[in-house]
C-alpha cells in the first residue's frame, strides 16, 4: 500500500449455516461487493470479507435433525454459500469460517484478554433463552422469543462480561458520531436501547424548569430535573438523558451444549456464539496469530471501515461488539450500516416461514436468456429485438456482426450466471431504498429489467454500436475540426441537463451515502434516458440535405452517444460488472477489470474515447425478458418450497429441498449446449415442468444413505382423469388412483402430453409429498419422469408389466 493509498476494510455478517442461502443473504453480499468494487476502482487498498457462522445450539440441533455431525453439516452448508458467491462473481478477499483453527485461536485469545483485564467473571444465571436467536430474553417462562418460538428456561453457571460498564462510553461514542451508525433510524434505536428508553427530550441548561405545571412539557422537565438530582437519570456528554444501569452485564458462555469454542482453561463452557461470531472480523485478518505476516495484516486493516449488516443484528454490532473491543483495548469499527429486509409475501424471508426465494432460481432462469438470445442472433444475424426507434435492421447489424474469426464464443454457464447476477444486483439496489424493507417479486424483477436494462441501457448500447458498425465500419468516428467545435458546443448544451460535473458528482454522492436506488434512478432517467433521447432527436440514420451534413450529423450523434456510454459504463461497473465488461469490450476498450485496476474507471472526463478506436465483436447485452419467465421462476420456487408437516399414508412427508440439498442443482442445472450428448436422467416432475428443467450431462448429486431414500414414498398410480386448466398453458389437472386413495395432482406437462394420451396410464407418484395449492387448486403429490434433451421434455416413468396400484417402489 503506497503512502497515499487508503485502506478500506469491509465486512458482511457471517451467515448461519442452519439454512441454505437465499436472496436475503445475497442482498447483503451484493451490496458489499458493489461497495468493494467502487473502492478498488478508486484505488483504495480494499479488503472484503464474508464467511459463515457455524457454532451454537441452533446449528447443533439442525445437524442432529439431519442426522449428521455438526462439523459435516456446517461443511456442507458453508460450501453452498461459498459456491454461490463464486457463481455470482463476488469478489471477497477471504472467506472465514468460525470452525477454522485460525478463528478458534483468535476467539480464545480475545476471551483470555478480556479475562486478564478483569472484564469477565463467573456467576449463575436463570433466564429465558431463545434458541433461535441465541440470546436470553426478559420475560416469564414460555415467553415468545424474537424467532417466534417459546423460550426455554435455562439455569447455568456462566461467564459474564461487564457490559454495564460501557453504557455511557457507548452512548458518547455514538452520539458524537465517532462510531457511525447508519441509517439514522437504526442509530436512534441503538441509542434508545443504551439509554434505557427515557424520554428522548434533550435537556438544555438554559431551559426554564419552573414552567406552568399545566404544561406537560413543563411537568416532564421538572420530573427529569428531580430524577437527575436523585441520580435515577444522568446526562451524556451531549446532554441527553439516560437511565444509569439500564445496560446489564452479558452472559458470554454456555455449558448446556457443546458445539462451540471452549472457554480457555474451563472447557465445560463454550464461548457465547455472538462473541465467537463477531470476532471473525478480526480473526480473518490475522488477530490471534503468531505469524508476523498475519500480525502485519491485522495492523494494516484493523479497524474495519464498514460492517454491513441487516437491521435485526444491530444490537450485536453496535452495542456488544464495540463494548468487547473497548474492554479489550482494541480499536472500534468506523461505521456500521444496516439495511432493511427483503420481504416476500409481506414478511421477512426466512427458512422457518418457508417464504424464501433462492438466488439460484434467478441465476438459472435468467441465465438462459443469454444463451437463447445468442442463439437467435446466430440464426437470424440480428441483435435483441427491442422495439425502440430507430429499428436496428438486419442489414445494420450484419455490417457489424463480426467476421467468423472474431465470432464470440457462445456464453458459457459461468457467463450466464454472471449476467443473471448482474440483473439481481441491479434490481435489488435500484428497487429498494437501502435502509428500508422492500418486497421482492419476480414480476417486479422482470419489469425493472425490461424497462431499465433491455429497453434502457442495453438498447442504447446496441443501437449506438450497431450504427457505428454500419456507418463507420466499426471505428469510433474521426471528427474534423468543425465537428469538434460543434460537438463541444452541443455538449455544453447537454451538460446543463446531464453531464454537468455537478450532476454526476451528485449521483456519486448518492452512491457514497449508500443511496443506491437514487444513484441508479438518476443514471437511468437523467443520464441514459437523456442520451437516448438526444440520439433519437439527432436521428443519425436519416439523410440530411447534403451528404456532408449527413456525415457530420452522424459523427456528432454517434461520438456523443458512444462517449456517453463509456462514462455510463464506468459508473455502472460496480453494480453490473459483467455487463459493464461486455460493453467495455464492445467499445473497443479491452478488459474492464484491468481498466478498474489502472484507475481508468474513475476518470470521467469527456473525451476519453479516442476516435479511431475499433469496436470489439458485438452481441446483445440485455435481451428482452419474456413474461413467461415469471411463471418459470415461480414454478421453480414452488417445486422446492417447504411443505407443511402432515403425515398421510403413514409415512413422513418429504421435503425434497431440505432432505436433498442438491435438489435444485440437479433439477434445474443447464446442460451443455449440445443436447445430443446428454443422456436422459430421472427427474422429479412436480406440479410443473419448464423448458429449462433439463438434465446435467454429468450428475454431481451428493451421495445419500438408504435412510434418505426410504423417506420418499414412491407408489404406483393410475391416471383416471386428465384435463387442461383454463388460462394455465403448461398445467394439466390429473386425478390418480393409488389403490388405497384417489388424489388430484397438477402437473406441468401440458406442453408435452395431451390429456387423452394420459388417461389410463400407470405411473409413479411421490405419495408423501405435502399437498400445496397452485392456481387455487390443491396438488397432492408429484409424478416421476425423466427429463430429456435441451428442452427438458418429461418422459413419464411407467411399467412394462402388470402391477397393482399402490405398490411401493423400493
Ligand atoms: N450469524 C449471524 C450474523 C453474525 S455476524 C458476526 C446471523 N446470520 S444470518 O444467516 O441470520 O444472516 C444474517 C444476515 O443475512 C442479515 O443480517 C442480513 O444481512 C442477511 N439477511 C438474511 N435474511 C434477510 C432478508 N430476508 N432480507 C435482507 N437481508 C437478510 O444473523
Amino acid at each position: 500500500m503506497s503512502e497515499a493509498q487508503k485502506k478500506f476494510y469491509l465486512t458482511t455478517p457471517i451467515y448461519y449455516v442452519n439454512a441454505r442461502p437465499h436472496i436475503g443473504h445475497a442482498y447483503t453480499t451484493i451490496a458489499a461487493d458493489v461497495i468493494a468494487r467502487r473502492h478498488r476502482l478508486l484505488g483504495d487498498d480494499t479488503f472484503f470479507l464474508t464467511g459463515t457462522d457455524e457454532h451454537g445450539q441452533k446449528i447443533e440441533r439442525s445437524a442432529t435433525a439431519a442426522g449428521i455431525p455438526p462439523q459435516q453439516f456446517a461443511d456442507q452448508v458453508s460450501a453452498q454459500f461459498e459456491s454461490l458467491w463464486k457463481r455470482m462473481g463476488i469478489t471477497n478477499d477471504d472467506y472465514v469460517r468460525t470452525t477454522e483453527p485460525r478463528h478458534k485461536r483468535g476467539v480464545q485469545k480475545l476471551f483470555q484478554l478480556l479475562r486478564d483485564r478483569d472484564k469477565i467473571y463467573l456467576s449463575t444465571y436463570t433466564g429465558q433463552y431463545s434458541v433461535g436467536e441465541e440470546m436470553f430474553i426478559d420475560g416469564p417462562p414460555g415467553t415468545i422469543g424474537p424467532d417466534g418460538k417459546p423460550t426455554e428456561t435455562i439455569t447455568e453457571e456462566n461467564y459474564f462480561f461487564r457490559l454495564s460498564e460501557y453504557q455511557l462510553p457507548l452512548i458518547d461514542l455514538i452520539e458524537s458520531g465517532e462510531l457511525n451508525i447508519q441509517p439514522e433510524v437504526r442509530k436512534n434505536e441503538v441509542l434508545s436501547f443504551l439509554r434505557g428508553n427515557p424520554t428522548s427530550l434533550i435537556l438544555q441548561d438554559d431551559d426554564p424548569l419552573d414552567v406552568a405545571p399545566s404544561s406537560l412539557d413543563g411537568i416532564s422537565r421538572q420530573k427529569i430535573a428531580i430524577a437527575l438530582q436523585n441520580d435515577t437519570l444522568r446526562k451524556s456528554a451531549a446532554g441527553n438523558i439516560y437511565v444509569p444501569g439500564a445496560l446489564k452485564d452479558l452472559s458470554i458462555s454456555r455449558s448446556s451444549f457443546k458445539w462451540g469454542i471452549p472457554v480457555p482453561g474451563d472447557e465445560k463452557h463454550v464461548i457465547y456464539v455472538w462473541l465467537d461470531a463477531l470476532a471473525n472480523y478480526m480473526t480473518a485478518i490475522g488477530y490471534g496469530s503468531d505469524d508476523p505476516a498475519d500480525q502485519a495484516k491485522f495492523e494494516k486493516y484493523w479497524p474495519a471501515d464498514l460492517h454491513l449488516v441487516g437491521k435485526e443484528i444491530i444490537r450485536f454490532h453496535c452495542v456488544y461488539w464495540p463494548a468487547f473491543l473497548l474492554a479489550a483495548g482494541l480499536q472500534l469499527p468506523k461505521a456500521i450500516t444496516a439495511h432493511g429486509w427483503l420481504l416476500f409475501e409481506e414478511s421477512k424471508m426466512s427458512k422457518s416461514r418457508g417464504n424464501i426465494v433462492r438466488t439460484e432460481t434467478i441465476l438459472d432462469a435468467f441465465g438462459t436468456l443469454l444463451t437463447k438470445s445468442e442463439a437467435d442472433r446466430r440464426v437470424k444475424g440480428t441483435a435483441s429485438a427491442v422495439p425502440q426507434p430507430p429499428p436496428i435492421t438486419d442489414a445494420a447489424l450484419a455490417a457489424v456482426v463480426p467476421s467468423s474469426s472474431e465470432e464470440p464464443a457462445p456464453p458459457t454457464k459461468a457467463e450466464q450466471d454472471l449476467f443473471a447476477a448482474d440483473v439481481i444486483r441491479y434490481f435489488l439496489l435500484r428497487e429498494i431504498p437501502f435502509g428500508k424493507d422492500g418486497s421482492f417479486s419476480f414480476d417486479a424483477l422482470i419489469q425493472r429489467y425490461n424497462s431499465d436494462l433491455a429497453n434502457g441501457y442495453g438498447n442504447l448500447v446496441s443501437r449506438t454500436l450497431s450504427m457505428i458498425g454500419k456507418y463507420f465500419e466499426g471505428f469510433i468516428p474521426e471528427m474534423d475540426e468543425s465537428v469538434t467545435e460543434e460537438i463541444s458546443s452541443f455538449r455544453k448544451m447537454q451538460e446543463t441537463v446531464n453531464f454537468k460535473d455537478g450532476f454526476i458528482s451528485a449521483l456519486l454522492g448518492n452512491f457514497e451515502r449508500g443511496e443506491f436506488d437514487r444513484f441508479l434512478q438518476g443514471m437511468s432517467i437523467y443520464v441514459i434516458g437523456i442520451v437516448d433521447e438526444t440520439l433519437t432527436l439527432m436521428a443519425p440514420w436519416k439523410n440530411k440535405t447534403t451528404e456532408a451534413e449527413t456525415t457530420r450529423n452522424r459523427i456528432w450523434a454517434l461520438y456523443y452517444a458512444a462517449e456517453s456510454i463509456r462514462i455510463i459504463t464506468a459508473l455502472l461497473y460496480p453494480v453490473m460488472p459483467y455487463a459493464a465488461s461486455k460493453v467495455w469490450a464492445q467499445l473497443g476498450l479491452g478488459d474492464i477489470e484491468q481498466a478498474a485496476a489502472n484507475g481508468e474507471l474513475k476518470d470521467l472526463r469527456w473525451g476519453g474515447l479516442k476516435p479511431g478506436t475499433k469496436l470489439g465483436p458485438l452481441s446483445p447485452i440485455f435481451p428482452r425478458a419474456d413474461k413467461g419467465l415469471i411463471q418459470i421462476m415461480t414454478d421453480m420456487e414452488q417445486n422446492s418450497a417447504t411443505p407443511k408437516p402432515t403425515e398421510p399414508a403413514g409415512l413422513p412427508q418429504v421435503n425434497i429441498e431440505v432432505d436433498n440439498p442438491a435438489h435444485e442443482h440437479t433439477e434445474f442445472r443447464e446442460s451443455p449446449i449440445s443436447s445430443e450428448s446428454a443422456t436422459p436422467s430421472m427427474n422429479l416432475i412436480a406440479e410443473t415442468v419448464h423448458p429449462i428443467a433439463h438434465q446435467s450431462a454429468v450428475p454431481d448429486t451428493p451421495q445419500i444413505v438408504i435412510d434418505d431414500f426410504v423417506k420418499i414414498d414412491l407408489r404406483v398410480a393410475r391416471i383416471t382423469v386428465a384435463e387442461r386448466i383454463p388460462k394455465a398453458d403448461k398445467l394439466l389437472r390429473l386425478e390418480v388412483d393409488l389403490g388405497y386413495e384417489k388424489r388430484q395432482i397438477l402437473s406441468g406437462i401440458a406442453e408435452w402430453y395431451t390429456p387423452e394420451e394420459l388417461i389410463g396410464r400407470n405411473i409413479v407418484v411421490i405419495a408423501n409429498l405435502a399437498p400445496r395449492k397452485m392456481r387455487g387448486l390443491e396438488s397432492h403429490g408429484m409424478l416421476l419422469a425423466a427429463s430429456h434433451g435441451e428442452n427438458g421434455k418429461p418422459v413419464l416413468a411407467t411399467f412394462g408389466e402388470d402391477i397393482a396400484l399402490g405398490s411401493r417402489l423400493r
